[in-house]
């Protein structure tokens, strides 16, 4: 077996939600860091100091930059010289099936700038088995080298939580695996000096699915509430209040809140991972993981149900109300579109056939987003003028008090907008 090389050259395939502050961060504990992308676009405004990364300021990226130790790069032939890769790269789903096209394509990256005693750690969420019997033969093959005999491979799932102020890359314990022992503990030791704690587990395998059970874990329970909801509605009963009470259990209870949806890329897509892997391998049905999709992604039909009734019992049809949508991003204070329930319920809306008006001041793309959505300030003019109000994302930034008050009907699926007159989820 080789020599673990000593880490001084850290190359980070991929540059974004997660990529991006785990370039930061290791070039805050002094390494010298690529950040490798193969969008040219980010690669550019990261090169001027610009983040589209919210937990990541301006100032961040621009003082990495002054340390001469940060190269954000779409050139390929950049990662040469590494001692520590890790490959951060998108894993969606196409069709209901993984695509881990990308992986392939950094591990083949990786593999050409393989050398004895370096380290390679695969982040993305991804199904078990991928490490082992996808990376690594691409690394093997790319580098005419042996994974575990010539260089080090491992499993570390990312748990950053976007907008969290509080648990951070830092004091998130950080799982870490590798595919033998001498793997783990380079993987181990080199997560060591980025984060506070790190939790060895046995193989990449037992790190992967800890990543699918984590967010398997939130996408059964957002449906579990979601569908009391639904219920508690029907009934008439406040389950927010409920909520509320059962909260104050202080053990075996932890609070879920229902919603427009789920959104991003944790709760409606890697579940699908897990479930693709049980069918293929197993031949059987991910039954939780089925029904909490099943359930979450009603969840924008339901929402627009009950504008449709809400509109009715003011005597107006869905046809040709003017609607306007609080929130394109599918999480609080977060310019993240992807997969956000709020894109579903525009497309309703425009297929009833009502005028859709949306603000929301983090998504300045709004990838996904039908050209016939209308991009406004959430302003009190706005809400006065639009037949019903739609408040899909809590984002701080909305005076809800304000837009709720000027409002003719105001629906809130999040629970936050104060005043008698609001509609909630
Ligand atoms: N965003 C989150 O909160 C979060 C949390 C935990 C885990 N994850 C997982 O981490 C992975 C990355 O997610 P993300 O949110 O950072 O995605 P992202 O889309 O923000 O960033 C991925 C980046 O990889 C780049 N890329 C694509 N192919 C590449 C290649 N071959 N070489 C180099 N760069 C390439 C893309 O251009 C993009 O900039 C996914 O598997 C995701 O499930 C995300």
């Amino acid at each position: 077996m080789s020599e673990v090389a000593p880490v001084r050259r850290v190359a980070v395939l991929g540059q974004g939600y997660v990529g991006l502050p785990l370039a930061m961060r290791a070039v805050e504990v002094g390494y010298e860091v690529v950040g490798y992308d193969t969008n040219s676009t980010r690669i550019k405004s990261l090169a001027a100091g610009e983040s589209h990364v919210e937990d990541v300021p301006d100032s961040v990226v621009a003082s990495a930059l002054a340390t001469g130790r940060y190269r954000p790069t779409g050139e390929e032939s950049a990662c040469a010289g590494f001692d520590v890769a890790v490959i951060t790269v998108p894993t969606p789903l196409r069709e209901g099936v993984p695509d881990l096209s990308a992986i392939e394509a950094a591990g083949a990256t990786t593999a050409e700038h393989l050398r004895a005693g370096v380290t390679v750690v695969l982040e993305s969420t991804t199904y078990p088995g991928t490490t082992t019997e996808l990376l690594v033969p691409i690394l093997d093959a790319g580098s005419g080298l042996e994974a575990g005999r010539d260089f080090q491979v491992g499993f570390s799932p990312e748990r950053i939580d976007p907008g969290n102020p509080i648990w951070t890359l830092v004091n998130t314990p950080k799982v870490v695996s590798g595919i033998d022992d001498a793997s783990l503990a380079a993987v181990g030791a080199f997560y060591a000096t980025l984060v506070d704690e790190v939790v060895p587990v046995s193989g990449p395998a037992e790190a992967e699915l800890s990543k699918l059970l984590e967010n398997t874990f939130r996408h059964v329970n957002v449906a579990l509430v979601n569908e009391m909801a639904m219920f508690a509605a029907d009934l008439g009963i406040d389950v927010w209040e409920s909520i509320r009470a059962a909260s104050t259990k202080p053990f075996g209870f932890m609070p879920f809140t229902p919603g427009p949806g789920v959104g991003g890329h944790c709760l409606p897509i890697d579940p699908s991972y897990l479930s693709w892997r049980v069918r293929r391998r197993l031949g059987q049905s991910f039954r939780f993981v089925e029904l909490a999709n099943d359930v979450n992604d009603h969840m924008p039909n339901y929402v627009v149900s009950r504008l449709v009734t809400g509109l009715n019992s003011r005597r107006k049809a869905v046809n040709g109300s003017r609607v306007l949508l609080l929130g394109l991003a599918y999480k609080r204070n977060s310019s993240d579109a992807r997969e956000s329930p709020s894109v579903a319920v525009a497309d309703l809306l425009l297929g009833l056939g009502a005028e859709v008006r949306a603000a929301d001041p983090h998504v300045v793309e709004g990838k996904g987003v039908d050209a016939s959505v209308v991009r406004v300030s959430a302003t009190v003019e706005e809400a006065a003028a639009a037949d019903a109000v739609i408040l899909l994302t809590d984002h701080d930034d909305f005076d809800l008090t304000a837009l709720a008050a000027a409002a003719p009907y105001f629906l809130d699926t999040r629970n936050r907008a104060p005043g008698p007159g609001v509609e909630r989820l």
